[in-house]
C-alpha cells in the first residue's frame, strides 16, 4: 500500500460527524480534515465581497464566475483544534475565520455554494492533496463516494432531524446564544439536507460500501468506540487480505 489509511464519515447535518471525527482521529493517531468548514470558508469570502446570490436556484452568470474565481484563487488554511471540544481552526487568504463561518448567515448560504460545480473541483482537489499520504480521518458530505472512494474505511452517519436539531439547539446554549430556537433549527436542517442531497454535482449519499450508523440515543463518545472498533477490524492483516 503507497498510504496510511483513510476514514471517511460523510452524514447529514448534526449527525455527529465532526465530534466523532475528532475523537476517531485522536484515539488513532490520524488527522483530522474537516471538509465542511471549507465551504464554509468560501461561502464567507463570497459573501465578505458582497457577491449577491438573490436566486439561490439560479445563481446569475456573472456571480457564479466570481465565485469560482475566489474559489480556485483562495488559500484555505486549517490548524488542528486545541481540545475535543473545539472546532479546527480556519483561514481564508491569511484571516482567521474560525468563529465567523459557524453564524446563521453562512449557514443558511453554504449549500448554495456547496453546489458550484467549481467550488467542488477546487476544494475536492486540495482535500484530495492534503489526504495523499493518507493518515487521516475526513469528514462531510461526499468523502466515500468522491474525494477518497477507495478510503478503507466508510461511515455513513444519520440520526433524526428532531434528534440532530435538539443536539444544535444544544450547542447554541452553550455558546450562549438561547435566541435561536429548535424550529428554527429544525427548518435549517431540513433545508439543507434537502439541497445536499438533491444537488447535481456530488449530492449527500451513502456510497455502496459504507456502514451506516444511526445515532439516536448514542452519545459521541459511544459512536466513536463502534467506528474505533470496525477500522480496527478491518484493519487486521487477515481482513486485509480479502481488500487488497
Ligand atoms: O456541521 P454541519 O453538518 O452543519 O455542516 P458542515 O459539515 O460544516 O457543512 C456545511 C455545508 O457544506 C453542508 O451543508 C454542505 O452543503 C457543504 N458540504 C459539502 O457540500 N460537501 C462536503 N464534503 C462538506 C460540506
Ligand atoms: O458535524 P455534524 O454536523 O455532523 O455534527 P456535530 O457538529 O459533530 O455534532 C453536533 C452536536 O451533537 C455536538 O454537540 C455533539 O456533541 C452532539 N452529539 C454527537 O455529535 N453525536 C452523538 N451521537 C450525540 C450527540
Amino acid at each position: 500500500r503507497q498510504r496510511q489509511a483513510i476514514i471517511a464519515i460523510d452524514g447529514p447535518a448534526g449527525a455527529g460527524k465532526s465530534t466523532v471525527a475528532r475523537q476517531v482521529a485522536n484515539q488513532l493517531g490520524l488527522v483530522y480534515l474537516d471538509t465542511g468548514a471549507m465551504y464554509r470558508a468560501i461561502t464567507w469570502l463570497v459573501l465578505k465581497n458582497g457577491i449577491v446570490l438573490d436566486d439561490e436556484c439560479a445563481i446569475a452568470e456573472d456571480a457564479r464566475c466570481a465565485i469560482a474565481e475566489l474559489a480556485h484563487q483562495c488559500k484555505i488554511e486549517l490548524t488542528p483544534s486545541p481540545n475535543l471540544q473545539s472546532p479546527v481552526g480556519v483561514w481564508i487568504n491569511d484571516t482567521d475565520v474560525t468563529q465567523e463561518i459557524r453564524t446563521i448567515e453562512v449557514t443558511s448560504k453554504v449549500s448554495a455554494i456547496a453546489a458550484q460545480s467549481e467550488v467542488r473541483k477546487a476544494l475536492v482537489k486540495q482535500q484530495q492533496s492534503w489526504g495523499k499520504r493518507g493518515g487521516l480521518v475526513a469528514e462531510g458530505r461526499d468523502i466515500g463516494t468522491h474525494v477518497f472512494p477507495d478510503a478503507e474505511v466508510k461511515i455513513f452517519l444519520t440520526a433524526s432531524v428532531g434528534e440532530r436539531a435538539r443536539r444544535r439547539l444544544q450547542d447554541f446554549r452553550k455558546q450562549g446564544q438561547p435566541e435561536v430556537t429548535l424550529e428554527q433549527l429544525e427548518q435549517d436542517i431540513a433545508e439543507r439536507d434537502l439541497k445536499d442531497s438533491t444537488r447535481k454535482v456530488s449530492p449527500l449519499k451513502k456510497a455502496a460500501d459504507a456502514v451506516e450508523v444511526q445515532t439516536d440515543g448514542l452519545n459521541a463518545s459511544e459512536v466513536a468506540a463502534q467506528i474505533v472498533d470496525y477500522y480496527q477490524k478491518r484493519l487486521l492483516p487477515s481482513h486485509q487480505k480479502n481488500n487488497d
